[in-house]
């Protein structure tokens, strides 16, 4: 694989911790939605760890490149050609979907693109579908760990609408949207991965 890909250490590290929770949920063959695919490094290995998986990489128009080229060179038989997806623009411009999956994300997106992202998910997802979501959260308003805390202040102080995403008002906006947190697991490196189950409508 080329040196000169984009590549992310935090994706390298986490990959194996998350797979081994996306393994508990998608059992049998399905199309997994990836949104903000980024590198395209959780794409190609966990496309690689999990042959009955269709992957279905997206990202934002303005950033989609960024997984192409390791994507084309991994040549995986199961993952599809990036999308560009910006969650904010309806219709999305997809095929059928049964999971959902997307990583530090939801604190990269402003509060209404977190929404709108929840609202496209649900729309997509059929009855026992996930939405696994990783990243840093905030639990009952505050932080878990001074990293954390670090980190909001960070990405606030370069982009105001970005920032660590309470963990009630994400169950909030899931409930609204027919979805609930069915699992909340503690990930290395103060992180979370929450799973959001849709139900019968
Ligand atoms: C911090 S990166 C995370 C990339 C990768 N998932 C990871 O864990 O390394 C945030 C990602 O969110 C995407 N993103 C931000 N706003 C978006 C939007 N409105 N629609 C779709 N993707 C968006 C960015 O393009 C970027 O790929």
């Amino acid at each position: 694989m080329s040196d000169s890909l984009p590549f992310s250490q935090a994706c390298k590290n986490n990959r194996q911790p998350i797979l081994d929770q996306l393994t508990d949920v998608v059992t049998g063959p399905a199309v997994v939605l990836e949104i903000g695919t980024g590198t395209g490094q959780h794409a190609e290995y966990f496309a690689g760890q999990l042959p009955h998986v269709r992957w279905l990489p997206t990202d934002h128009p303005d950033n989609v490149w960024m997984c192409r080229q390791r994507l084309v060179l991994a040549d995986l038989p199961n993952v599809a050609a990036p999308i560009a997806l910006n969650v904010s623009e309806r219709p999305w411009p997809l095929p059928a979907f049964d999971h959902a999956y997307s990583a530090n994300t939801a604190h990269i997106m402003a509060w209404e693109e977190v929404c709108d992202m929840f609202g496209g998910v649900a729309e997509g997802l059929g009855e026992g579908g996930c939405f696994c979501l990783y990243g840093p959260f905030n639990d009952q308003g505050g932080y878990t760990s001074d990293s954390n805390r670090q980190f909001d202040r960070h990405l606030r102080a370069r982009l105001p609408h970005m920032g660590l995403r309470n963990l009630q008002d994400l169950e909030a906006l899931a409930a609204g949207l027919g979805m609930s947190l069915y699992r909340n697991l503690e990930m290395p490196a103060n992180n979370r991965l929450l799973i959001f189950r849709k139900s019968a409508s």
